[in-house]
């Protein structure tokens, strides 16, 4: 049966899922805060909105299912405003427990109060005072996370963004003066990793583990960014994990969509995304996301297998079943602007040279009189696929050489660790 389905968002991940859902002749119809050239050819039809104001969404009819992309959206409820004001299921989770990834201190809260291993030690501060404590107690080498969404770029890391107490102070003191708390943890050392999940919040299905790469220069130097790239592996397993370091991530994921459940009494539909790290033999849960990441979700989705929209809907109905993946490798390079992120060259065209070997997926960037040109953000993924991932590597370094523009990318993704 085709299916109608509306999308929200407009980043490369929001441009794969695009790809996925009209994948069988089914239908795309696209909410957008602006023009993402790739997902607006895909879709039948498209509106431009703002992400945090729903009522332009109503122009869409006979929708069978709706999916969000991004977390902003979710943190305003579009899940809940979907559902209760126009009637149609959704595949992403209500704000209830989209709280997971929209406030950090619930997340700590509820390992803490259900038990649930990952977390690493930290305080919920809502007083300078509750912060001298808190390093006096422990050390300085600390987080310093506001609890709501920041995109990644606002954690204050000891050692990259301060070194003493007094700089620190200032930190806390700014997030204090805008917000009623501020999070403290312990700085975790290690490698990072990405395990997502489908869950219809009885059921999980694993998707292949992702090594993503935050920062914006070679050698995991500069500042963080949305993500410069990433990589997977044709056995779903990343080369520094144990199985008993999976097995530990996984079962953080099941614990929390169960409390998630118990404490809210709402199920988590969609796909669950934990960000661990590996640091001295422990698995430290870093964040949750309520959503596919970016770009995780472009290395796992070009090797699903089965139906995407089936696997949405089957979450919806909470019958979730067998997901299986392609084992093959895949290799994801974002081109940016050069300048990114600190100062990025705007409004530059790009030239893309087809035929590519790769998948292209487009970012933040406009189209003008076919022309596509940068914005301040990330313009272009390509994703390489292959049996190894010195195949898949190629493919995308070939294809890089067929974009022009004034953009950079980093080499060293997917050097295996
Ligand atoms: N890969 C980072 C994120 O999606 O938040």
């Amino acid at each position: 049966m085709v299916e109608k389905v509306l999308l929200v968002g407009n980043g490369a991940r929001e441009h794969a899922m695009a790809k996925k859902i009209v994948e069988n002749e089914n239908k795309l119809f696209s909410y957008m805060n602006y023009e993402n050239p790739g997902i607006a050819d895909l879709s039948e039809k498209f509106i431009l909105g703002n992400l945090t104001n729903f009522e332009k969404l109503s122009m869409f009819k006979n929708i069978d299912y709706a999916i969000v992309g991004p977390e902003l959206p979710l943190s305003y409820g579009i899940t809940n405003y979907i559902e209760d004001k126009l009637g149609i299921p959704v595949a992403s989770p209500r704000e209830e427990v989209a709280k997971i990834e929209t406030s950090k201190s619930f997340a700590r809260q509820i390992l803490d109060t259900y038990r649930i291993e990952g977390n690493p030690y930290f305080k919920i501060c809502e007083t300078i005072s509750d912060f001298e404590s808190f390093v006096k107690e422990n050390d300085l080498e600390i987080a310093i996370k506001p609890d709501g969404l920041t995109g990644g770029k606002a954690v204050k890391v000891y050692g990259d963004h301060f070194s003493s107490y007094s700089e620190a102070e200032v930190i806390v003191k700014q997030i204090l003066s805008r917000d009623e708390l501020v999070i403290i943890e312990q700085k975790i050392k290690g490698k990072e990793f990405s395990l997502q999940v489908f869950t219809d919040g009885k059921n999980i299905q694993l998707m292949p583990l992702v090594r993503d790469y935050k920062r914006a220069y070679e050698g995991d130097k500069g500042p963080n960014t949305g993500s410069m790239g990433s990589y997977s592996l044709p056995d779903h397993h990343l080369p520094f994990l144990e199985q008993n370091d999976v097995e530990k991530a996984i079962n953080i994921l099941k614990k929390t969509i169960k409390a998630l459940k118990e404490h809210t009494s709402i199920p988590y539909v969609g796909v669950l995304y934990g960000q661990f790290m590996k640091s001295e033999g422990k698995i430290f849960l870093i964040e949750f996301n309520a959503r596919f990441g970016d770009p995780e979700a472009i290395n796992v989705l070009k090797l699903l297998k089965d139906d995407y929209n089936i696997i949405n809907q089957s979450m919806i109905d909470q019958s979730l079943k067998n997901v299986n993946f392609e084992n093959k490798a895949t290799v994801c390079n974002y081109l940016v602007p050069k300048g990114y992120p600190l100062n990025p060259l705007r409004d530059k065209r790009i030239i893309i040279n087809h035929p590519l070997k790769s998948d292209l997926f487009y970012a933040s960037v406009y189209r003008k009189n076919k022309e596509i040109r940068t914005t301040t953000s990330r313009s272009l993924a390509l994703l390489g696929v292959g049996d190894n991932i010195v195949e898949a590597k190629k493919k995308v370094n070939e294809d890089l050489t067929r974009i022009e523009g004034k953009l950079y990318w980093r080499t060293d993704i997917a050097e295996l660790e």
